[in-house]
């Protein structure tokens, strides 16, 4: 069978930003498309936490937001077919997971396949998961970092689109090392949705390839 391959669309974007948290990395991809250095718009904000201080930091910025709350639904499969019907309603060409905290179910990530990216605390694919810093420093590594990535159904594995890395040092707590990440974090993810609308990624198969 013929490999599938899939090229980024070259366009002026609406984006669909999910967080659960602080927000950091959604405000450095806001701050590169009001800079012009992404070619999109952020069409809304989504959170299934109504106190997420992301949500607060959008709504601040003049964007529309959106809470749903998961214990509404009967199970995570109705709340992830709400979440698709706002994102299609809105004419959402990417969404960008930014810390958000619940696992996409199945169907949602293939429906959208190719057009989530994620971003992750460590060198995938190791450290997939949670507190991962913390288990970076635990298992010794000279060098983590982070990675962005097109979301697949299994969790934190899919297409690797740009990574960085980062020394670890002998007195690293969790804190001081999550910090030193969040720094490249904050230029590897507008970068790589930069790149999504200038159509240059190519993925075939787990792997990207960035055109010139
Ligand atoms: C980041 O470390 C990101 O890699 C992980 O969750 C954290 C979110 O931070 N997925 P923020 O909410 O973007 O500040």
């Amino acid at each position: 069978m013929a490999e599938e391959v899939f090229v980024s669309p070259r366009k002026r974007g609406r984006i669909a930003v999910l967080v659960s948290g602080r927000g950091s990395n959604f405000l450095k991809i806001h701050d590169a498309v009001r800079e012009g250095r992404i070619d999109a718009e952020i069409a809304f904000v989504f959170s299934n936490r109504e106190d997420a201080a992301g949500l607060a930091a959008a709504r601040e910025r003049g964007l529309e937001t959106m809470f749903l709350n998961p214990r509404l639904y009967a199970d995570k499969e109705e709340y992830d077919r709400e979440i698709l019907r706002e994102i299609r309603k809105r004419g959402i060409d990417l969404v960008c997971l930014a810390g958000y905290m619940k696992v996409l179910t199945p169907a949602f990530c293939r429906e959208l396949s190719h057009r989530v990216m994620n971003i992750h605390p460590a060198l995938l694919p190791a450290f997939p998961g949670l507190h991962v810093q913390q288990r970076a420093i635990d298992w010794g590594v000279r060098y983590s970092g982070c990675t962005v990535h097109f979301v697949a159904p299994e969790v934190d594995m899919g297409p690797i689109i740009l990574q960085a890395a980062v020394p670890v040092l002998p007195d690293d707590t969790e804190e001081t090392l999550a910090a030193r990440i969040l720094i490249e974090e904050h230029k590897i993810y507008p970068e790589a949705v930069r790149l999504y609308f200038e159509g240059r990624l190519e993925v075939r198969g787990r792997r990207v390839r960035i055109l010139n």
